[in-house]
């Protein structure tokens, strides 16, 4: 039996769950895998304040070069959040030649290449299934079931906090404020949301599944992004009459020019697989030229799900000589600053003759043409409600539309982008 000595960085949430699913499992994995692990140090802020999980005090370091520097120590597994001093302890366990593991999509993201090239550098492997869809394994599927596939689409619902509102609102017809409260009462929301419902924690996810799915690097700040603040259950309550359910998706495509890396609200038709992935769960849907189409379905979130990947992950640092490295493209594709995509245009407007056709023509002027219509009688303000469904057009021509549109006589209350 092969003994293999890790060290934790951060014993919170995801820390304690993996520090549990060893003492609880780790007999029967050993079992399984040949691999016994044995956890020497786990770095704490503060050895009296750790999870309140039965941690011996011989295991409670403060000192991080207890991990990054102990020649006995053969992976690091890293699990503090946020970009330093996470990175840099990344760096320097790599730099070490011990194989890292990371839950942490923030680092990763932003130091991607620094990470990968110290990996190459050093033949320490960088370990990151947890980084994003919790227990799905969407990297490992990416990088070697799959590998024989150019990806055309990965399209995913990669953030279960805002899956869980938009589910909510949908079913209940409630609004995004008192949801969530509720979620964040429920802490199924933090107190300060702002990285889950801008899209931002999305948006990390986006750039390293891009990343690896694409071979061409997506930077963080090349991904388009919106979050889910402006929706209103009005939006919802028209997209489902005409057959839609609203989902904030995580999308990459490579159209064969450049890569499309966005996050934002989707109206999707309700047939779509991604559209019944209710509640906190993820999903990864995926297009590959040979295997056509998946998806990856699962828990995203959480200690012992996530645990689960990342023990999957150390037992596999464990046993490659070989670790699963991606390969970028020789001539990397530019991210798209323009796309092509179907609208759900919502605008209240004067209950007056030529307004429909003044907004056909401005539509028309961009060649952009509608192919489903739905108008609700004008209520006491005298405004009525229009619903326009367009055909495929560029993102820039839709945004030249809405602004040129006279706010005198229609008022854009939410534009939302529609995938098939
Ligand atoms: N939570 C999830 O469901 C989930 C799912 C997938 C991935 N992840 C990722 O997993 C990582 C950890 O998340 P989490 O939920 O476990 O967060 P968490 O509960 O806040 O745990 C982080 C722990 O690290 C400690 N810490 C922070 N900086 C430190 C330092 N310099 N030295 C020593 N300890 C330090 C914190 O101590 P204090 O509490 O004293 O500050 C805390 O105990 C993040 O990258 C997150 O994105 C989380």
């Amino acid at each position: 039996m092969k003994e293999i000595v890790l060290g934790l960085l951060g014993l919170g949430n995801i820390g304690g769950g993996v520090w549990d699913l060893i003492r609880e499992f780790g007999d029967e994995t050993a079992k399984r895998t040949g691999v016994k692990l044995r956890v020497k140090k786990a770095l704490v802020l503060d050895k009296k304040i750790h999870g309140g999980k039965e941690v011996p005090d011989e295991v409670l370091t403060t000192d991080k070069n207890d991990i990054l520097e102990d020649p006995e120590i053969q992976i690091v597994c890293e699990f503090l959040g946020g970009e330093q001093p996470a990175a840099s302890m990344m760096l320097r366990a790599l730099e070490n030649g011990k194989s890292v593991v990371t839950a942490n999509k923030m680092a990763l993201s932003l130091h991607f290449d620094e990470l990968r090239a110290m990996s190459q550098k050093t033949g320490a492997g960088l370990y990151y299934e947890a980084s994003v869809g919790g227990a799905i394994p969407i990297i490992n599927a990416i990088q070697s079931p799959l590998i024989a596939n150019h990806l055309e689409q990965i399209m995913g619902i990669v953030n279960g906090t805002t899956n869980y509102i938009l589910t909510r609102m949908a079913a209940e017809g409630a609004e995004y404020e008192t949801v969530l409260k509720d979620a964040q009462r429920l802490g199924l929301a933090e107190p300060d949301p702002t990285a889950d419902v801008e899209g931002y924690d999305a948006a990390y996810k986006l750039s390293i599944l891009g990343s690896i799915g694409f071979h061409t690097r997506v930077r963080v700040e090349n991904v388009y992004r919106e979050g889910i603040t402006k929706v209103n259950s009005e939006d919802i309550a028209f997209g489902r009459e005409m057959g839609y359910v609203l989902k904030l998706l995580a999308i990459g495509k490579d159209n064969g020019e450049s890569i499309e890396a966005r996050v934002h609200p989707v109206f999707l038709p309700a047939d779509h697989p991604l559209a019944r992935v209710d509640g906190s769960l993820n999903a990864i849907y995926l297009y590959g030229h040979s295997f056509k189409d998946m998806m990856l379905e699962g828990r995203g979130a959480g200690d012992a799900p996530t645990a689960s990947a990342i023990v999957g992950d150390i037992i596999q640092a464990a046993q490659n000589a070989v670790h699963p490295m991606p390969v970028m493209r020789e001539n990397p594709l530019p991210v798209a600053d323009d796309w092509y995509s179907k609208y759900f245009i919502r605008m209240k407007a004067k209950d007056e003759p030529g307004v429909l056709a003044e907004v056909a023509g401005l539509l028309a002027k961009e060649k952009i043409s509608v192919s489903a219509m739905m108008q609700k009688d004008a209520g006491p303000d005298g405004k009525a409600t229009l619903i326009f469904i367009t055909h495929s057009a560029p993102e820039k021509a839709m945004q030249r539309a809405m602004n040129s549109l006279n706010p005198e006589i229609t008022k854009v209350e939410n534009v939302i982008r529609v995938e098939e």
